[in-house]
């Protein structure tokens, strides 16, 4: 008889709430076994109870800020599993950055999480990836097309972030890799819990769900919901003045 193959492996960072906890029991559901990665462990270990326990599940700790600890947190996930198929980058926080008020202290946390805490997995995480015929993903998002005038440091980091898995796509493509940028729209999670009305918003678990989906057919992009796509790609059609006409009216609201 032969041996039925492993189960593919898939680290997700930012797995403690919204979207990563929610593609964390998506992906366990479609039989990943999974490592659990944010700052907050009593929920990643919660979480990994939940979803089937030490078998299924490895929670680590890591402020991925920090360089050192990325790279500590990436050798222990693979000398647990073997194996690397998927790495979700999904980590990350908002705050406003409003000019001319300027708050160094939150733009520099959102660059150092947002980019510098997705840009620093791949050293350690594309090797097996590639060994694996695996998939990358950054969970970007649609404002990373625009420079918001409330977030615009979150916007950039976004940009940034997005330009990054794009120029990777084409460098990557002769290689068995998988590179997919995802464009959320509004999710609703603890990051927009205090943000009011979110036009066209879905919830984490329909987030999850076409997350999965896009990696599961080795899709290389995705924004969603749709309609917030087709508007986002709309506007960026228009000429620049055009477009920060919009903004401006967006911006009295
Ligand atoms: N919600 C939306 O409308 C929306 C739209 C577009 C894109 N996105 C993106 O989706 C991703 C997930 O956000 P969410 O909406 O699910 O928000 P969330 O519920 O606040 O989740 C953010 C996750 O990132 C983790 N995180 C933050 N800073 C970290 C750090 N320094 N080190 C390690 N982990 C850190 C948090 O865990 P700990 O605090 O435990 O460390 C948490 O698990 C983010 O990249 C966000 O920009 C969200």
């Amino acid at each position: 008889m032969s041996t039925p193959p492993a189960p593919p492996v898939a680290l997700i960072t930012g797995a403690s709430s919204g979207i990563g906890a929610a593609l964390a029991r998506e992906l366990a559901g479609r039989g990943y076994r999974l490592v659990l990665v944010a700052r907050r462990i009593e929920r990643l270990t919660a979480l990994a109870t939940e979803v089937g326990g030490e078998a299924a599940a490895l929670p680590l700790a890591c402020d991925v800020r920090d360089r050192a600890a990325v790279e500590r947190v990436a050798a222990v996930a693979l000398d647990r599993w073997g194996r690397l198929d998927l790495l979700v980058l999904n980590a990350g926080v908002g705050g406003p950055t409003p000019f001319p008020d300027f708050d160094m202290e939150t733009a520099t946390r959102v660059v150092e999480t947002n980019l510098m805490g997705a840009l620093q997995w791949l050293a350690p995480c594309l090797p097996p990836l590639t060994a694996a015929g695996g998939t990358v993903v950054a969970i970007s998002s649609l404002a990373g097309r625009f420079g918001s005038p409330k977030s615009p440091v979150y916007s950039a980091s976004k940009a940034a972030l997005s330009t990054l898995f794009e120029g990777m796509r084409v460098a990557c493509r002769e290689l068995p890799i998988t590179v997919l940028t995802v464009e959320p729209g509004w999710v609703v999670t603890e990051m927009t819990a205090k943000m009011g009305r979110l036009p066209f918003a879905v919830s984490a678990e329909a987030a999850a769900g076409r997350i999965a989906e896009a990696v599961a057919h080795r899709r290389t992009r995705l924004a969603f919901p749709r309609p917030a796509g087709w508007l986002i790609a709309v506007v960026g059609r228009l000429p620049a003045a055009w477009r920060e006409r919009l903004l401006r009216l967006r911006d009295r609201r």
